[in-house]
């Protein structure tokens, strides 16, 4: 969406206030042996008490109400009766539709703590620096591949790969808008971001190069078995100022 006055500005804060909420409850709730059925049950509670929706169940027809994404699973992922265990990488992807406005936040938590898998929090700071170096190339009239870039470059020399088939988007009016905003650097991509423009800005990296499969539940996203997977995605508002990351 583009922000053109106080309202869409009050909306897209608003929604992305409860985004940020609903994110941090999952995150704090991923404990061992807490199955990702509760935390979407969790996630549901939540949302009717706050008067929000699901948006990837009201626009995808989605079973769940957030994504769970455990180890090799990228996005996606849907809740299931498994104990999560220490050392379980597992993404989150909150996308609450809130007042007529959407916005979209992911995490990777490592359960039990950091220190029960140091490998996959590393990666996990790395999908997260990734983010903020993209942070800054947003400023209105620069090119959006420079976001790409950004990303590409820094996991790169963290020694990790971007899974190029997964994208960010715009938000705000709908889950996915335009445009596309690649985690990979597109030398032909002319477009230009520009002032009130909303993007959700979202590595997701892999520590080995590898193909991606949907899984047979239709939904999951999946790198190859053994290989570890990290996401981190904000909804990000663009002005003449900083940019504005409205998730976070
Ligand atoms: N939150 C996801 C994203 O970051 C979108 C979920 S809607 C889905 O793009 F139906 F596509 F899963
Ligand atoms: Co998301
Ligand atoms: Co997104």
């Amino acid at each position: 969406m583009l922000v053109k006055n106080e309202q869409d500005l009050k909306g897209i804060e608003n929604a992305s206030r409860v985004a940020k909420h609903i994110l941090k409850l999952l995150a704090d709730s991923s404990l061992p042996g807490v199955t990702t059925e509760y935390l979407d049950q969790l996630c549901e509670k939540e949302m009717k008490a706050i008067g929000a929706k699901s948006a990837p169940k009201m626009y995808y027809n989605s079973p769940c109400y957030s994504f769970y994404s455990v180890n090799n699973c990228i996005v996606h992922g849907l809740p299931n009766n498994k104990e999560l265990e220490k050392g379980d990488i597992l993404k989150i992807d909150v996308t609450p539709f809130f007042e007529g406005f959407i916005s979209d936040t992911a995490c990777s938590v490592i359960i039990g703590g950091n220190e029960c898998n140091t490998q996959a929090a590393q990666m996990v700071e790395n999908a997260v620096s990734s983010f903020n170096k993209a942070v800054k190339q947003c400023k209105p009239n620069q090119f959006l591949n420079e976001i790409g870039k950004a990303i590409e470059n820094n996991t790169k020399n963290g020694g990790y790969f971007v899974v190029k088939e997964l994208s960010g988007h715009g938000v705000g009016k709908a889950v996915h808008e335009d445009p596309s905003v690649l985690n990979f650097y597109e030398p032909r991509d002319k477009t230009k971001l520009q002032n009130g423009l909303v993007i959700a800005i979202e590595p997701m990296i892999c520590n080995r190069k590898s193909d991606i499969t949907t899984k047979r539940d239709g939904w999951t996203i999946a790198a190859k078995m053994g290989s570890l997977t990290a996401h981190y995605e904000h909804t990000v508002l663009i002005t003449d100022s900083k940019p504005i990351v409205l998730t976070k």
